[in-house]
């Protein structure tokens, strides 16, 4: 299989010291930053937008892994494309053309992802696969940072991996919520390959030293 990707999530970076947290991500074994832009209508919460990644960008020396929690994100698609994304994830919740969605971020020179909330079955992605570069299986309810890893999600992984190997693709599949030490051994085991970490790294007193104990640990 694939190696295995860490993505930090910079919801729970220091937006006041934003650029030594994007050189802290460089200088480590994440592979990803991980992009989280909320609009507040989604999801309980607003998070930053445009200008935010544009800064990151302008630092990172790793690809912008975008997760969308914003309704109708194919109305933004092109600025996101614009302002450094390099793969773009949409929920299936959030948009009614989900297959017009990611021809647009294909369009747009960007990798497709599509997310799916905690408990909308991954049965309804078996038609849209071959063309989703990643899944993004939510472990909680999006909006959050800092919240308790859900259980079912395990068995959600085993499910989709199925599938994606049913139809013979090498889809990834990228887990989002309460990521840590503790569990990333057993959700590769279930079969996700991509893990967002966010206040397992940042808040550890050596988020450099976390993000490379999580990357061993997946690789091992
Ligand atoms: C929540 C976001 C997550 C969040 C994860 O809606 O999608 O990416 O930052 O944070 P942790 O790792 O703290 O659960
Ligand atoms: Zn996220």
């Amino acid at each position: 299989m694939n190696s295995k990707i860490i993505a930090p999530s910079m919801l729970a970076a220091d937006f006041g010291n934003l650029q030594r947290d994007t050189e802290m991500v460089n200088q480590s074994e994440a592979d990803w930053f991980h992009i989280d832009v909320m609009d507040g209508h989604f999801v309980p919460n607003i998070s930053y937008g445009m200008p935010v990644i544009e800064a990151i960008k302008k630092h990172a020396t790793k690809p912008l892994d975008v997760h969308l929690m914003i309704e109708k994100p194919e109305r933004y698609i092109e600025e996101f494309a614009r302002v450094g994304a390099d793969i773009i994830t949409v929920h299936y919740e959030s948009t009614i053309h989900l297959h017009r969605t990611l021809s647009q971020i294909e369009n747009a020179g960007c990798k497709t992802g599509v997310v799916l909330n905690l408990t909308t079955p991954v049965s309804v992605l078996e038609d849209i696969l071959p063309k989703c570069y990643m899944v993004l299986l939510m472990s909680i309810n999006p909006g959050f940072g800092g919240q308790k890893f859900e259980d079912i999600t395990y068995n959600r992984i085993k499910k989709l991996r199925s599938m994606i190997d049913a139809q013979g693709l090498q889809t990834r599949i990228e887990v989002d919520g309460g990521v840590t030490d503790k569990n990333i051994k057993q959700l590769v085991a279930a079969g996700a390959d991509a893990f967002v970490a966010g206040s397992h790294v940042f808040k550890s007193a050596n988020p450099s030293n976390a993000i490379k104990t999580l990357k061993l640990l997946a690789n091992s």
